[in-house]
């Protein structure tokens, strides 16, 4: 069993990050961090005088992308200011000083940051922080209500100590109500923040001999984009997955399996701290009593391949839904015939909140994009329209989320 978090498949909506001078600066990286979890790509426009807080060369490790500073530090494009405007999706500014405030609140633009705000038509969110003086003077006041007026998102600043000695209201809001308010303008829910999401995914291969195995047919795509959607809505994502040809998605914590017994060991560790349990893994029913070390050999007279005994694999979703508490369980029913007879079987058995169902055979479900399905709950089944997989995603974590108490 190995472990790791990784990287993930191209992102589609661009934050652009403006970090301005203020000792919160340093917190942007967990910013731009949060944001790439979320699955959003980020780009970084900082001022001369931020640059003197965190080194450029932070931001640029982190995204992977040259960091803005000066309105003619591009020599391959003379209107950087635009093309970085018409790049955001949404605008976001944090922290952002009294001065940054004043001049976006009055546009001015004389650094490539605030140009670059006042030729934007994309949403902008602004994150204050300043001494409390700063913050509570009336220029300031009046800043933020012209903003505010104009439809500018605030993401108030907190109160505490702040780092000039004072206390008072000026602290740089949370990391995640700031990465929240803006995934909101970008239409990406943060309801599962603070939870605990466990998934299965993919096949499980149960060795015959070195070369030869037993598995099931998964390409692992619902269970990774599950995955995916969960750590778009905040949820601390643990992916347990068997062998497939897919890329680990931003910020998920990884568990590489092989076997059912691994899946079944590393699941159960999971779910002790799962606030919910996915289990889209197409574990391999049956494994070879015994595992031999070296190639079986095969032909009429000594064949070793004849007569492999097997047994069964562990129920890792029975198992656990045994155990379940107070927990969220969701499994899958995939079937030839019968399907919703034999999901609602597996909903009582498994001791499941919610079965996902569907018809597989020919070309349907395996390795596809899209999928149809249906929930069943001890309530009512209801049936979903053909959907891409990504959209199912969120549509089971929005069903698992009704039941979590
Ligand atoms: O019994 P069947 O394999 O059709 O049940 C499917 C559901 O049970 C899926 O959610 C699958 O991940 C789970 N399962 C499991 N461990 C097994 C077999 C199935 O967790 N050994």
């Amino acid at each position: 069993m190995t472990t790791s978090t990784q990287a993930s498949s191209a992102p589609t909506k661009t934050v652009v990050l403006g970090v301005t001078g203020c000792i919160a600066a340093y917190k942007s990286a967990e910013i731009v961090r949060a944001l790439q979890k979320a699955g959003v790509r980020v780009k970084v426009i900082m001022t001369e005088h931020a640059t003197h807080f965190v080194d450029p060369v932070t931001f640029r490790a982190l995204t992977h992308e040259k960091v803005a500073i000066g309105l003619f530090d591009d020599p391959t494009d003379p209107i950087h200011h635009i093309s970085l405007a018409q790049e955001a999706d949404v605008m976001l500014l944090a922290p952002c000083t009294a001065n940054m405030l004043a001049k976006v609140a009055n546009g001015i633009a004389d650094d490539l940051l605030s140009t670059t705000v006042l030729a934007t038509t994309a949403p902008i969110v602004v994150a204050p922080a300043m001494n409390v003086h700063m913050y509570e003077n009336p220029a300031t006041r009046y800043n933020i209500g012209k903003l505010q007026i104009r439809g500018v998102h605030f993401v108030e600043a907190g109160t505490g100590y702040l780092a000039c000695g004072d206390v008072g209201k000026g602290r740089l809001a949370d990391v995640e109500d700031i990465v929240s308010a803006t995934l909101a303008q970008l239409g990406i829910k943060r309801d599962l923040a603070g939870k605990h999401v466990m998934i299965t995914a993919g096949p499980t291969v149960e060795p015959i001999d070195p070369v030869r195995y037993i598995t099931n047919r998964s390409s692992g795509k619902t269970g990774y984009a599950i995955a995916r959607a969960a750590a778009a809505r905040g949820a601390d994502v643990t992916l347990i997955s068997g062998p497939v040809a897919l890329q680990a998605p931003e910020g998920v914590s990884m568990v590489y399996v092989q076997t059912a017994d691994e899946m079944l060991a590393a699941a159960e560790e999971a779910f002790e701290s799962a606030d919910i349990g996915i289990f889209a893994a197409a574990v391999a029913d049956m494994k070879p009593a015994h595992s031999a070390d070296h190639k079986l050999k095969k032909g009429a007279d000594d064949s070793e391949l004849s007569g492999i005994e097997l047994v069964e694999n562990p129920d890792i979703l029975e198992t656990l839904g045994a155990k379940k508490g107070d927990r969220v369980v969701v499994g899958f029913a995939a079937e030839t015939d019968n399907v919703l007879e034999n999901a609602q079987k597996k909903l009582i058995a498994k001791h499941a909140d919610v079965i996902v169902a569907n018809q597989v055979g020919e070309g349907m479900a395996f390795g596809t994009d899209d999928n149809e399905v249906w929930f069943l709950d001890h309530e009512e089944t209801e049936a979903l329209p053909l959907m891409s997989k990504a959209r199912l995603a969120d549509a089971i974590l929005s069903k698992s989320l009704d039941f979590l108490l």
